[in-house]
């Protein structure tokens, strides 16, 4: 089976993202969302995204009319049933995705791919509410926020998933203009088994005094040229989407290395989810650009 329709189900961050990559690889991409609200706020940062290209030249006007045509919204499942693939990535809560599941399973093709964006809930777990072929055909394709520029995805298989369908989602990665990596269905996979307990570290450094927010943050920048501070990046991300991966991480592995430090807790307890909600490691209230750290300790 070719790959020619694109369902995505959520048009948040990462949703918006990966319909706009869907279309923009040229795939008739149709994204669903529970209200009219969330469509319009995510298409709108499409939009955003797309002019941004526009502007350096790396599209041009008439493409991005095309992208635009290539891409629809719908708060029903029902025009999702004729897509070739289904990339889910709707809110990090495991009932949610197997409800979701198993509605869809029973409208789509039985040829439909089902595939998560999850960071690190089980595809296993959320598989087993599909019938066993469409367990065959079910996969994790992760991308990395912001979609639109960071060239990675995580193509991830269980052990029921049929080899042909994974090499066609390897395949899809590539024609989707990014960089597939083949990772295996352990919570995390590669990029959060490895992130995960750095960010986590830096807070227990934060805790212990080694050193402040933009210390931290300054030295793993120029010290080793990453682009953003594991704080900065904290606030980017979501700690509220952090500390809910780290617990996940902790429950599936039971170590040290995983488990939340209590200042995360504390911050997410208190509403500072990072940039989203206007303050985290920093506060982006005043001026968004120039953020100022937050004092926590
Ligand atoms: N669409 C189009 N263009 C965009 C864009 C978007 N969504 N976001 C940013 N840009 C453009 C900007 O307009 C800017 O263009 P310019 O160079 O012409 O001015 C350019 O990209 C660079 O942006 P900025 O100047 O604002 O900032 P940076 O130079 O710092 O780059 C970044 C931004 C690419 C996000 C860079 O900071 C980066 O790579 N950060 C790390 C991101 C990262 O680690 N992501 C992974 C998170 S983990 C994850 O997603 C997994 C999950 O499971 C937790």
């Amino acid at each position: 089976m070719e790959i020619r329709k694109v369902g995505v189900l959520g048009c948040g961050l990462m949703g918006s993202g990966i319909a706009q990559v869907a279309a923009g690889a040229g795939f008739e991409t149709v994204v669903r969302e529970v209200s009219d609200d969330l469509i319009k706020k995510g298409f709108g940062g499409i939009e955003k995204s797309l002019a941004k290209f526009a502007e350096k030249g790396t599209i041009t006007a008439e493409q991005q009319g095309e992208i635009r045509n290539r891409l629809s919204g719908t708060t029903s499942f029902e025009e999702l049933s004729d897509c070739d693939i289904i990339i889910e990535a709707i809110i990090e809560n495991l009932e949610e995705k197997r409800k979701t599941y198993q509605q869809l399973d029973g409208l789509c093709k039985p040829e439909t791919i089902f595939a998560s964006n999850t960071s690190s809930i089980s595809i296993t777990e959320m598989m087993t509410t599909t019938s066993p072929e469409r367990q065959q055909r079910f996969i994790g394709l992760h991308f990395f926020n912001p979609v639109p520029l960071m060239k990675l995805v995580e193509v991830v298989r269980t052990i029921l998933t049929d080899e042909s369908i994974y090499e066609q989602a390897v395949e899809f990665a590539r024609r989707l203009g990014k960089v597939p990596v083949r990772a295996g269905d352990k919570s995390g996979f590669i990029v959060n088994r490895l992130l995960v307990p750095y960010m986590l570290d830096s807070i227990r450094a934060l805790e212990e005094g080694v050193g402040s927010i933009e210390d931290i943050d300054t030295s793993m920048k120029l010290g080793l040229g990453y682009p953003m501070g594991p704080f900065t990046l904290g606030d980017f991300v979501g700690l509220d989407t952090t500390y809910y991966i780290a617990e996940i991480m902790f429950n599936e592995f039971r170590e040290k290395r995983f488990a939340p430090p209590p200042l995360l807790k504390r911050m997410v307890l208190a509403g500072l989810y990072g940039r989203k909600s206007g303050r985290g490691f920093y506060d982006y209230t005043k001026d968004p650009k120039n953020p100022t750290p937050m004092k926590l300790i």
